[in-house]
């Protein structure tokens, strides 16, 4: 899986005790892309029990970090166990950041961990008038079937293979130890 990122981007899974990062970023969210992201405009405080609750629900959330801050999240998260083949996917670039390629690489990241576990649906809650993420959603069409007249897309995602694991094991290897190596550089420089 090759990214296209920023110079000095990485894509890494977020760690258990980073949901303050995850709830930074979708703070800093402008409010039109906050308002896409949630379907409708969400207050401050909706964001951050939004974040709490999210984080404790089994979620896989994806972060694109630069110089250690989280600048972009794709989220995972399971429907529940009467929807036990089913998630939802969610993603966010801060502003300064989009049109990079970050959207397409996060998209790319929650594609493949939804395959290996086993998720044949994934639902994708996104405006009619969010012509960026149905441009995004289109490049995966090989993957995707998204029907954009409902505000809610279905995204059918292929079987796993021994080779998706793999490509998910490694990605999470190479994530470890950027994140090591970028809490290293912080921890000399204080
Ligand atoms: C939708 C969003 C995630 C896309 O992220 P991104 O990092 O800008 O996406 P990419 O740079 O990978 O671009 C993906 C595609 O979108 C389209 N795109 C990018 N910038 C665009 C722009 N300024 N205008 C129109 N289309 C654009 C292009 O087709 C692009 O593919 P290409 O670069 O191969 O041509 C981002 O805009 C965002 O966070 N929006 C607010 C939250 C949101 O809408 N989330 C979706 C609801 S789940």
């Amino acid at each position: 899986m090759q990214d296209v990122l920023p110079e000095g981007g990485v894509i890494r899974k977020l760690w258990i005790g980073e949901a303050d990062k995850y709830r930074d970023h979708i703070l800093r969210l402008d409010p039109l892309s906050r308002r896409n992201r949630f379907g409708g405009g969400v207050s401050d405080d909706f964001v951050r029990n939004f974040v709490d609750i999210s984080i404790g629900l089994d979620a896989v959330v994806h972060g694109f970090f630069i110089d250690g801050v989280m600048r972009g999240a794709a989220e995972l998260r399971p429907l529940g166990v009467h929807f036990s083949r089913q998630a939802e996917a969610a993603i966010s670039v801060e502003k300064a950041w989009q049109s990079h390629g970050v959207g397409s690489a996060l998209l790319r990241h929650t594609l493949l961990a939804a395959r290996n576990r086993g998720y044949r649906l994934l639902h994708m809650a996104c405006l009619a008038d969010n012509w960026r993420m149905q441009q995004l959603a289109r490049k995966f069409d090989a993957e995707l079937s998204f029907d954009f007249g409902t505000v809610v897309g279905e995204v059918e995602s292929s079987r796993p293979t021994a080779l998706s694991l793999m490509r998910e094991f490694m990605s999470d290897g190479h994530g470890f130890a950027t994140a090591v190596l970028d809490l290293q550089t912080r921890m000399l420089r204080a």
